[in-house]
């Protein structure tokens, strides 16, 4: 079968984890310092706060902006449900607009209709799939109405838009280091950013409101969100073959599009001056249940990111919102393998596979 995503360990991984037990710092030791500075270095920022996970680097971005209760942070309900959840987490409350059917990424002409109609505070723009939103015109609706823009680049590694890394163009982003993502560390997350004051308040949330000069004075609120070292040299020795992943992803991807222009699926697009990270190679198919079922039959995994929008989950089901592109989405987007694990018989076996479906 081939997979739907395939994260790749090697002897580099074994070799730097070992060091750490051997070293008994196995908690938050200097190594999650050497991964910040250089994940920060990559992503073209200033500053890294590493987390647990990227559920708590959106909750703790948030609240290094002190959006709280009272506050309301519009978001995509095309994504996975922690960039909701992570808003109600820090007390706020997510409003959503609706997604450009082509990117599946916020429509800066739903989000500049919902912050004309309601007060909001904040934009968690979602890089969903790997590509990045449209920052431009999110920017500037942001810049009109005076509220950050927080990035959820948890599936965003490596992409790029205007030649800038993800995770470099909001006032502050986060990621995601699950098994499945473009590089892993287990579990774990990240925060980047350019200001300082936020990456102070985000490390002090991160770890029990602690006191910049350490010790057990506590000047906020906080959680223990913090990263262990064993993630930590795992993250080094992914993010040193980022760059090579991503390019695989990226060549995969356009073996996809080639193969598949034949056929009536529609393939992912590229817009202009965005590099997309290809976290996902998310088709478009109606009477998808009978492709997941053919593909399934020829060997091919699949997964469907996300079949329920977060404004339509039981969750959820207090918000009275409608959003006619995101609904239609999830019942019609599918993803491919496009991991760098895959060989090049992988992908003509899944082009192969999509050309002997018949409608
Ligand atoms: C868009 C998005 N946001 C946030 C998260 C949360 O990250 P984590 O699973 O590491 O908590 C994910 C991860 O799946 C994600 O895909």
């Amino acid at each position: 079968m081939i997979s739907i995503a395939a994260p790749e360990l090697r002897e580099e991984e074994q070799r730097r984890v070992q060091e750490v037990l051997d070293s008994g710092m196995i908690a938050d030791g200097p190594e999650v310092r050497t991964f910040e500075d250089e994940f920060a270095s990559f992503c073209g920022t200033e500053h890294g706060v590493a987390t647990s996970n990227g559920t708590t680097a959106l909750h703790t971005a948030l609240e290094a902006l002190d959006i709280g209760e009272g506050d309301t942070v519009l978001t995509s309900p095309f994504s996975f449900v922690a960039s909701a959840n992570a808003i109600r987490l820090a007390g706020a409350t997510p409003v959503f607009a609706d997604i450009r059917s082509d990117t599946f990424n916020l429509d800066p002409d739903s989000v500049e209709k919902t912050v004309r109609e309601q007060d909001v505070d904040a934009i968690l723009a979602v890089h969903l799939y790997g590509l990045p939103a449209d920052m431009d015109a999110l920017q500037g609706i942001a810049d009109e109405y005076e509220v950050p823009i927080i990035e959820d680049a948890a599936q965003a590694h490596g992409a790029e838009y205007n030649g800038e890394r993800i995770g470099s163009i909001g006032e502050i982003a986060c990621f995601s280091f699950y098994p499945t993502k473009n590089m892993t560390t287990g579990e774990g997350g990240m925060v980047t950013t350019d200001r300082k004051d936020l990456a102070e308040k985000a490390a002090s949330f991160a770890n029990h409101g602690r006191a910049q000069d350490g010790g057990y004075e506590h000047v906020r609120l906080g959680h223990n969100y913090r990263m262990t070292s064993i993630a930590a040299v795992i993250g080094q020795a992914q993010l040193d073959r980022l760059p090579e992943y991503v390019e695989t992803r990226r060549a995969n991807a356009a073996l996809l599009n080639r193969g598949l222009e034949e056929t009536d699926i529609v393939t992912p697009i590229e817009p202009e001056r965005r590099k997309h990270a290809y976290h996902q190679y998310t088709i478009r198919t109606e009477n998808r249940d009978k492709l997941i079922a053919h593909l399934d039959d020829h060997g091919v995994g699949t997964g469907v990111y996300y079949p329920t929008p977060i404004h339509q989950q039981a969750a959820y089901d207090h918000i009275d919102f409608h959003a006619p592109v995101s609904e239609q989405s999830s019942d019609e987007v599918l993803s491919l393998p496009v991991h760098p694990q895959l060989s090049t018989t992988d992908i003509e076996s899944i082009i192969r596979a999509i050309a002997e479906y018949e409608r």
